[in-house]
């Protein structure tokens, strides 16, 4: 796999209005090129940042957004309405405003019995759509190096063979949740990961340096196909 690329911004709001530009360019290209393609996106406060300058940036950009699929890395196992869903994150910071209506991400809480039910039933979303490659996938990245829901030392980082897993007991609130794993992450022709904050800094030097398992920095863990950007801003990448 060809090295990660690393782009440093000033600050949290240049990181964002940089990935938002690019995604939106990527888009634009694929459907130029006769693709539809699936993005990943994520959760998390730099991935809300990036969800609002995509919608100040969506109007001169060309994209059409009835052939762009979008895919959830993780999900938070809980209701439907609740604000912790990524999925409402999203509708509410972007998908509503630019009119993106191909957004599948897991059950909720009051839609099926379990995490486990809701991670079988995002697989089968996953296989029916014939997605998994895809073309961008965007990552936040935890102070522990987490990546969606794959936190270190977690049960759900062993998934093997399957491309959702259930996760409980998340060190991260709230509890219950669902993610790809590292099998679906890895799909990807491109893999993006947006790191802001200084309390990041040493994830993204364990992250790049190679220093420690996978299992102690899950982030290490992915890669794109093709390519895999490290978003970050300065304090970010204070360590590197
Ligand atoms: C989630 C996210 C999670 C997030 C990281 C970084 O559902 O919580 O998918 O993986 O991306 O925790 O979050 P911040 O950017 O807010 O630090």
């Amino acid at each position: 796999r060809p090295q990660p690329l690393i782009e440093v911004h000033d600050d949290a709001d240049a990181l964002a209005t940089a990935v938002a530009g690019e995604l939106l360019n990527r888009i634009a290209d694929a459907q130029a090129a006769g693709q539809v393609p699936h993005i990943g996106l994520t959760g998390g406060s730099i991935a809300e940042a990036v969800h609002r300058e995509i919608a100040r940036l969506a109007p001169e950009s060309g994209v059409d957004w009835g052939g762009v699929v979008i895919w959830f890395g993780d999900e938070r196992f809980v209701p439907s309405d609740s604000p912790d869903r990524n999925i409402n994150q999203a509708r509410a910071a972007f998908l509503e405003e630019v009119g993106a209506f191909r957004v599948h991400s897991a059950p909720a809480a009051d839609e099926v019995a379990s995490a486990e039910e809701s991670a079988a039933s995002y697989a089968d979303a996953f296989r029916a759509e014939g997605s998994g490659d895809f073309d961008v996938l965007m990552l936040g990245v935890g102070p522990d190096g987490h990546v969606a829901s794959l936190f270190p030392g977690h049960p759900g980082l062993d998934a093997t063979g399957a491309i959702t897993v259930a996760v409980h007991d998340s060190p991260k609130p709230p509890p219950d949740r669902v993610s790809l794993t590292f099998e679906a992450l890895n799909r990807a022709q491109s893999v993006w990961f947006l790191v802001s904050g200084e309390p990041k800094s040493d994830a993204v030097r364990r992250a790049l340096a190679d220093d420690g398992s996978i299992a102690e920095t899950p982030a290490r863990g992915v890669a794109g196909k093709a390519e895999t950007i490290w978003f970050l801003d300065r304090p970010a990448a204070s360590l590197i």
